[in-house]
């Protein structure tokens, strides 16, 4: 086999969570160019439909299905059209998340648990929901979490979700290992990309200072994680698990220029 035809994923089953904007719809878009078929879950009913149309021009079966990832009944039901209507799934990208910043001070146990539930729970869920059919009905499979660089180093302001996406990366780890070598397990640890969860935090001044805060001098786009993606998901990467890739324009601390709150 050509080397670049492990990049392909022709007549494999993708679900994406988030998939109606941003990083998940670069995803399902990245997927379906390189022959998968994609399931499009996500909220906004228009939105994920507009992305399943996407992915059906570029020569992909799709679809759209509507889902809260915090309710266990949709998930459950989003597995579940997925089997129906493609008999099959290999590769699950928990890519749903994000949590709005709040200082530490004003955070309630309520915002922790929540972000605890969109960021980590939502995912483990799925994962467990997904994984025995990977198995049934495909022999394996490929998970891959969408996490951030806010796990892996201090970004202040935002202690809830850089917390819950320390631990979906943690748990990524864990799950690479305890599911090897049938499905592989990783994540992405995604830096400032441009999606409309950070969008309206940029003004010019604010842009042009992370842009000089980040290594490569721009901030992300969705297809920069989307190429990650495919190649987390796609048999290139056959031989890694259990890792959590760092794509951030190669920043080693926070890019995010608001000083601490002084207490
Ligand atoms: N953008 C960044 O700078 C950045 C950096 C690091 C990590 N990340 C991570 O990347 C992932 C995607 O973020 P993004 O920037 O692409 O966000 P985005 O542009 O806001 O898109 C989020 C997607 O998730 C869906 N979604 C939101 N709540 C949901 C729920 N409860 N159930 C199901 N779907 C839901 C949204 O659709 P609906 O609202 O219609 O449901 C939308 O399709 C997140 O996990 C985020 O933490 C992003």
């Amino acid at each position: 086999m050509a080397l670049l035809d492990r990049f392909k994923l022709t007549g494999k089953v993708a679900l994406i969570t988030g998939a109606g904007r941003g990083i998940g719809r670069g995803c399902a878009l990245a997927f379906a160019e390189v022959g998968a078929n994609v399931v499009c879950a996500a909220r906004t009913e228009e939105q994920i439909e507009d992305t399943a149309n996407q992915a059906r021009s570029l020569g992909a079966d799709a679809i759209a299905v509507r889902c809260d990832v915090n309710r266990r009944a949709d998930l459950e039901q989003l597995l579940e059209a997925t089997l129906r209507h493609f008999g099959r799934i290999d590769i699950l990208v928990n890519n749903a998340g994000g949590t709005p910043p709040c200082e530490a001070l004003y955070t309630s146990e309520k915002m922790f648990l929540e972000a605890f539930q969109f960021n980590v729970i939502s995912a483990f869920v799925l994962t467990r929901l997904a994984v025995p059919q990977m198995l049934r009905t495909a022999g394996g499979g490929v998970i891959l979490n969408i996490s951030s660089a806010a796990g892996r180093f201090p970004l202040v302001g935002f202690v809830a979700y850089s917390t819950a996406k320390a631990a979906l990366s943690h748990m990524t780890r864990v799950l690479g290992h305890e599911f090897a070598p049938k499905v592989r397990v990783n994540a992405i640890a995604v830096g400032a990309t441009e999606t409309s969860a950070l969008i309206p935090f940029l003004n010019e001044d604010t842009r042009a200072k992370m842009e000089a805060l980040t290594p490569m001098r721009r901030l992300g786009s969705v297809e920069d994680v989307a190429l990650a993606a495919l190649y987390l998901v796609s048999p290139a990467s056959s031989w890694i698990t259990g890792k959590v890739f760092e794509v951030d324009g190669g920043t080693e601390s926070s890019n995010w220029p608001f000083p601490p709150p002084s207490l």
